[in-house]
């Protein structure tokens, strides 16, 4: 059975943490916009500081048409270089992949299946939502004319559940969250009046803090909390005498239970806060239309078997229609994940060549179902994540078509735990089923066309996102250190050259700087 996803996103924090050194994200980002390559908010174009002939008589080989090659192909155009994107798959978008109807999913396990989704349903089964505040890709998005919708990403009615907790009858988000926040208000209330806080806070600070603690809990006039209509009904109010009964808050031992409050946190991440966005009918439209505006520059079916130097610049070998090729550039720039450069003789430096073999990819899975909208039509759920502990987890609610009789929902999404990875794929999806059945008693059954995922098994994939870029001696990310700099001819691109690992904004932001790195060298030159 998978890991929650609690843990999912405490390996990906730990990750951020862990290459977020001095600064992290807020550092990275104004660095970022000072050296002008990302711009201020989606309406703008990226502007790199280069002119349109910078590249011109330049030729630079991009290996790999997911996002980071794309964007990056798509900027070196934009500055007059040459430039010829090498892609082993039919299809362009790499991680970036959307399932519907006729989708084959040939897995590396041996497994094959054909989704069966009715017309016009799909699913991400790689990234599925766009932060508000990744304005490099909103802005692609609007350069592209790729159409974007609100993806909800959280809902106050879905649930947490954990076996362990309610007796495994699953708990409203807005119950946890507002039970918590009670709960957690009326122990430092007690605090504040046994004197405890006496050195932290003057007399009248105290009494401020009493009157917040009384809203922000909320706490009655004795300081207890004693539920709220935030955390919702037991019988909703209605109109004349009926006012409605709260739930009676949950136990303290929920609040405390290891994994159970982990879901209630998810939106709290950088992220994931809302407003977030999809685009309208998958993700893969935006891979499409970067792939459109870039034409023949794109070869697919052209996987890369060598990587190679060549004089000062570089020899890529590659097949096509079976047979051997190679092409020769100035510049090279690999936006395979490290996962598939582990898979390819090359020529890079010893060290570069130490930091990829070290480097290990997070094994996740989406497993997606076709049904009636229940969740919609009886729990009052559109949109957002439900939160199983030790389950197929999360179950995700889909943002599109609100209100439409069917839909797809997504019935686990995480790391594979060894259990999970062993199972047959008959397994996987019963263990899927059983998720939402905890949460939905009685759906399960209504749950249809399912269509298991694993990023690890996906062939040019090989992995979800890194997870661990190995450390030197000294305990720094050494790994990432070396790989933002160029190994001579080579630059290296995608979301893990990023500080916004696992995401496609970091791809997009790791392909400008390279652009630009370049573009600097050739004008240097
Ligand atoms: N970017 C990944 C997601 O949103 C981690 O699921």
């Amino acid at each position: 059975m998978s890991s929650d996803e609690g843990g999912a996103i405490v390996t990906r924090r730990t990750f951020v943490a862990q290459v977020g050194r001095a600064g992290g994200f807020t550092a990275a980002f104004s660095a970022l916009q000072m050296l002008g390559v990302m711009p201020a908010k989606a309406e703008a174009k990226p502007d790199l500081g280069m002119d349109r002939n910078s590249g011109k008589g330049v030729h630079v080989v991009i290996l790999g048409a997911g996002i980071a090659g794309l964007s990056a192909a798509w900027e070196l155009r934009r500055h007059g270089f040459a430039c010829t994107v090498l892609e082993a798959r039919e299809r362009p978008g790499g991680r970036n992949w959307t399932v519907r109807r006729g989708t084959r999913i040939v897995l590396n396990d041996g497994t094959t299946q054909t989704c069966e989704f009715d017309q016009g349903h799909y699913q991400n089964v790689g990234p599925a939502r766009l932060p508000s505040v990744h304005g490099t890709m909103l802005g692609y998005c609007k350069e592209l004319g790729v159409k974007l919708e609100v993806e909800v990403n959280t809902s106050r009615s879905a649930f947490l559940q954990d076996d362990g907790v309610n007796g495994g009858v699953p708990l409203e988000q807005r119950q946890v969250i507002n039970d918590t926040r009670g709960q957690v208000s009326e122990l430092l209330d007690k605090c504040a009046v046994s004197g405890s806080l006496d050195k932290e806070l003057s007399a009248d600070d105290m009494q401020r803090m009493g009157a917040f603690l009384r809203s922000y809990g909320p706490l009655d006039a004795n300081g207890a909390y004693k539920g709220s209509q935030r955390a919702g009904y037991t019988s909703r109010p209605g109109a004349g005498e009926d006012g409605g009964v709260f739930h009676p808050p949950m136990g303290l031992e929920a609040m405390l239970d290891p994994g159970f409050w982990r879901g209630e946190l998810a939106e709290e991440d950088f992220d994931w806060q809302p407003t977030m966005f999809q685009p309208v009918g998958g993700m893969d439209k935006i891979a499409y239309a970067f792939a459109h505006g870039l034409g023949s520059i794109v070869k697919y079916n052209a996987p890369v078997t060598e990587i190679r130097r060549r004089g000062d610049g570089v020899r890529i070998g590659y097949t096509e229609h079976g047979g051997p090729r190679s092409l020769d550039a100035d510049y090279c720039i690999c936006a395979m994940p490290l996962s598939m450069v582990q898979t390819i003789p090359t020529d890079f430096s010893p060290a570069y060549q130490s930091v990829i073999a070290a480097a290990r990819y997070s094994p996740q899975y989406k497993i997606a179902w076709e049904s009636r909208r229940f969740w919609e039509q009886d729990y009052n759920i559109y949109g957002g994540l439900s939160y199983v502990v030790g389950g197929c987890s999360p179950v995700w609610y889909p943002s599109a078509d609100l209100f439409s009789e069917r839909g797809v929902l997504v019935g686990g999404y995480s790391a594979e735990s060894p259990a999970f990875a062993a199972a047959t794929l008959d397994g996987k999806l019963a263990m899927s089923r059983a998720s939402v059945e905890k949460l939905h008693p009685g759906h399960g059954r209504e749950l249809g066309k399912g269509v298991y995922v694993g990023w690890g098994r996906v062939p040019w994939n090989l992995g979800a996102w890194i997870s661990w870029f190995g450390r030197n001696a000294a305990g720094s990310n050494h790994g990432y250190e070396v790989l933002i700099q160029p190994d001579g001819p080579f630059y290296f691109a995608g979301d893990h050259v990023s500080h916004i690992n696992a995401w496609q904004e970091g791809a997009a932001l790791s392909a400008l700087r390279a652009v630009k790195l370049i573009g600097d060298r050739v004008k240097a030159a």
